[in-house]
Order: C-alpha cells, then sequence, then structure tokens
C-alpha cells in the first residue's frame, strides 16, 4: 500500500486516541470514567495549562470519526465545539450541527480529494474501526497515543484486529503528572 503525501507543504493526519495499559480504548458498556481521572500522581510529570491545550485545540482544523464514536460523543456531549467534523458512516442521519458532516465512500478520496484541499491540520478520534481501516490504507501521517494508567481486563481493543506489521518511528514521549503518557509516532517512510 502507498502512503499518500502528507508532510511538508500538504495536509497532515494525525491519529489520536486514548488506551488503557492492556490495550483497550473502551470499556464493554462504553463508560468512560476511566478516562477523566487516573487517580495516579507522577511528580516528575509535566502539566499543562488551560491556555496551551485551547491553543492546542485551537490549531486543529477538521476531526474525523466513526459513526459509533460519534453516537457516544453526542451522548457523552459533543467535545468538538464548531471546528468541521466528518463522521464517516454508511448510514441516514437526523440533521446535526452545522460543523458536522456526513460521509460515506472512499476513505482516500476523504482525505486526498475532499480534505486535503481545505484543511491541514486533520485529527482522526477513533473509534477502532474506522482507525484500522485509515491505518490499512496508508493515510495515517501520525499516531499519539495516550496511555491511561489503567488495566480494564476487556472491551475494545485498540485497533480492533491488527493490520500488517509496520514500523513506526517515534517522535516524542511526554509523561504528565496525572499519569498519562503521550506516545508520538510518526509514519513509516516509503
Ligand atoms: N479511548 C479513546 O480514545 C476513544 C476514541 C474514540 C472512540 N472511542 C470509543 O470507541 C467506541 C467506538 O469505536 P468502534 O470501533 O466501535 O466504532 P467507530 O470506528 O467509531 O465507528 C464504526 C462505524 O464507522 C463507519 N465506518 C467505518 N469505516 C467505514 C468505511 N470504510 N466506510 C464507511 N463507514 C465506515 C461505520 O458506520 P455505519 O455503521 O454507520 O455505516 C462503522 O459502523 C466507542 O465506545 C467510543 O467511545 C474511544
Amino acid at each position: 500500500m502507498s502512503r499518500s503525501k502528507g508532510n511538508g507543504e500538504g495536509r497532515s493526519v494525525t491519529l489520536h486516541v486514548v488506551s488503557s495499559l492492556d490495550g483497550f480504548i473502551a470499556k464493554p458498556d462504553n463508560s468512560v470514567s476511566w478516562l477523566d481521572s487516573t487517580g495516579s500522581v507522577y511528580q516528575a510529570g509535566a502539566s499543562i495549562s488551560e491556555e496551551e491545550t485551547a491553543a492546542f485545540v485551537k490549531a486543529i482544523d477538521c476531526y474525523v470519526l466513526g459513526s459509533r464514536t460519534y453516537e457516544h460523543a453526542l451522548e457523552l456531549g459533543w467535545p468538538y465545539g464548531d471546528t468541521p467534523a466528518v463522521v464517516v458512516t454508511g448510514r441516514e442521519w437526523p440533521p446535526a450541527e452545522k460543523s458536522v458532516e456526513f460521509y460515506s465512500g472512499d476513505l482516500k478520496t476523504l482525505v486526498d480529494v475532499k480534505l486535503a484541499p481545505r484543511y491541514r491540520n486533520i485529527w482522526l478520534v477513533g473509534g477502532a474501526m474506522l482507525c484500522q481501516r485509515f491505518l490499512e490504507l496508508g493515510l495515517v501521517d501520525e499516531i499519539r497515543l495516550t496511555i491511561a494508567p489503567v488495566l480494564l481486563g476487556e472491551g475494545l481493543r485498540l485497533f480492533g484486529g491488527s493490520p500488517a506489521e509496520e514500523r513506526w518511528n517515534l517522535k516524542n514521549v511526554v509523561a504528565y503528572k496525572n499519569g498519562l503518557v503521550e506516545l508520538s509516532y510518526s509514519a513509516p517512510i516509503a
């Protein structure tokens, strides 16, 4: 699978998910309390101010998410504000927030034809099924994997079934005071 151009002048697709220590991104009942409060304190860790978080989030041009993640996000309260968001689905949906668009079809066309001309900093925010398809198609330029200090025991596996073996390049590691660790990887060079 040849990787479409994502760096330099063009768009970049960042896959971001939070995983438990044992590799799950959701509990069987979808509850997310394990994400909210880690209960862990790592004194040497970094902290990030609300202003820094806001500036970081402001730099994201567009979110892409699978329909099951969309359903869950609606239940919890829409977290993406007015930033454009594309929900990948084969179903018909009732009218949504103005910033939300539904997309059905080829994912490479979505990224290269629909999103790339409009957005540079594109964030794929789950779930497992959609992330796996993006990885299989070589559409991800960066993986940001946040590890939460918790074992869940069961749930939805990160990336579902494993895609083919592929070596990624570690670019950065940040450990936070609350025990979360963020690992950033860039895509293998084709
Ligand atoms: N821990 C985290 O960071 C994190 C992040 C995101 C989500 N989550 C959790 O993950 C769970 C959802 O993940 P999931 O893997 O079950 O589902 P998902 O990836 O969010 O959504 C799957 C749906 O996306 C659509 N889809 C996927 N690939 C497609 C394609 N190639 N073409 C057309 N449509 C496609 C289909 O929608 P239709 O069925 O509508 O056709 C499919 O059923 C939720 O519990 C959510 O809370 C956790």
